[in-house]
């Protein structure tokens, strides 16, 4: 057994949380991302760094864009990939979840990619586990969403390359927003000043990460000038009562609408970790329109999903 590792010089043996990575770290993870993306926006041909390696997916809870983006980065370097079904693995007969992982460790997987409904599991199973298997945090609970927060940086520094000047606008539910947590450390972490969480009082947390956090509860003024706004889900799954929450008259005062982006800067960009609900948080004229860079959101994800896992593999 040894101890979680995150190293100062070189390069996490994992990647569990934006929280213990350096701007070196996130730079390092951002331009290698970016090697991989040509002049037309499009993932371009990589060379193999991962060939006759192992990686697997054990997905806990639902997702769509992470496990096929960790997929597709994967296979497009060349490593071999297994995709665990929960449903019908031995998790269901009362296995732990490090009894697993140590048997996958066993038969050579060298990248375990988890999604897990427990804050904090990602890096407990580091803890826990023999060295020589890396472990991608890809959701735990409420804490951290690392590789979104990535590929949303990576998304914003595409259209928007001062990243220090910016002023972002976080709207939505931030409470249960693992992304939200990542993206403020890591934005904080590469110097952000203005980062602005706006959601309902019941939906904001009781204190921010760092300095350059602030509150609002007031859509208009939160999103005042903001170079990029991103829009969070209802997640409905974390709430201890989701039916006492009334979508319609949500929509009416924090739905991101046209009229309202008139408030944020003329060119900012809106963006969407996904999966979105039109017509709660963001009108499908805003998810669709010029501004929306949500659908490329999707394509940085597999590069910086590449560059992640290059960067864990490296000697
Ligand atoms: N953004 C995100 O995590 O989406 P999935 O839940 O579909 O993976």
């Amino acid at each position: 057994m040894k101890a979680m590792s995150q190293t100062i010089n070189a390069f996490p043996t994992h990647l569990l949380a934006t929280q213990f990575l350096s701007a070196t770290d996130i730079y390092s993870i951002l331009d290698l991302a970016s090697t991989w993306i040509g002049a037309d926006g499009q993932l371009l041909p990589a060379p193999p760094l991962l060939q006759q390696k192992t990686v697997a997916n054990l997905f806990f809870e639902n997702s769509t864009r992470t496990r096929c983006a960790f997929e597709l980065a994967a296979q497009r370097l060349g490593a071999y990939v297994l995709n665990l079904d929960v449903s019908t693995s031995s998790t269901q007969k009362g296995e732990t979840l490090l009894d697993t992982a140590r048997y996958l460790q066993a038969m050579g997987v060298d990248q375990l990619v988890l999604r897990d409904s427990q804050s904090g599991s990602p890096s407990v199973l580091a803890a826990q586990l023999d060295e020589g298997m890396a472990i991608i945090n890809a959701g735990d609970g409420t804490n951290e969403h690392p590789s979104q927060a990535l590929l949303d940086i990576f998304t914003i520094r595409c259209y928007k390359p001062n990243l220090e000047r910016l002023s972002i606008a976080i709207v939505g539910d931030i409470l249960h927003s693992r992304v939200a947590r990542s993206l403020c450390y890591a934005l904080s972490t590469l110097g952000v000043i203005d980062i602005r969480l706006v959601a309902p009082s019941s939906l904001l947390p009781e204190s921010v990460p760092s300095n350059s956090v602030s509150l609002h509860t007031d859509l208009q003024r939160g999103i005042a000038g903001a170079d990029v706004v991103i829009a969070l889900r209802l997640q409905r799954e974390r709430m201890q009562n989701f039916a006492a929450l009334d979508t319609i008259s949500y929509f009416q005062q924090y739905g991101l609408t046209e009229e309202r982006l008139r408030h944020a800067k003329p060119d900012a960009i809106i963006m969407h970790p996904g999966p979105m609900n039109r017509g709660v948080e963001i009108d499908s004229i805003v998810a669709d329109g010029p501004q929306s860079v949500i659908f490329h959101q999707p394509k940085f994800g597999v590069a910086v999903r590449m560059a992640i896992m290059a960067l864990l593999q490296a000697e």
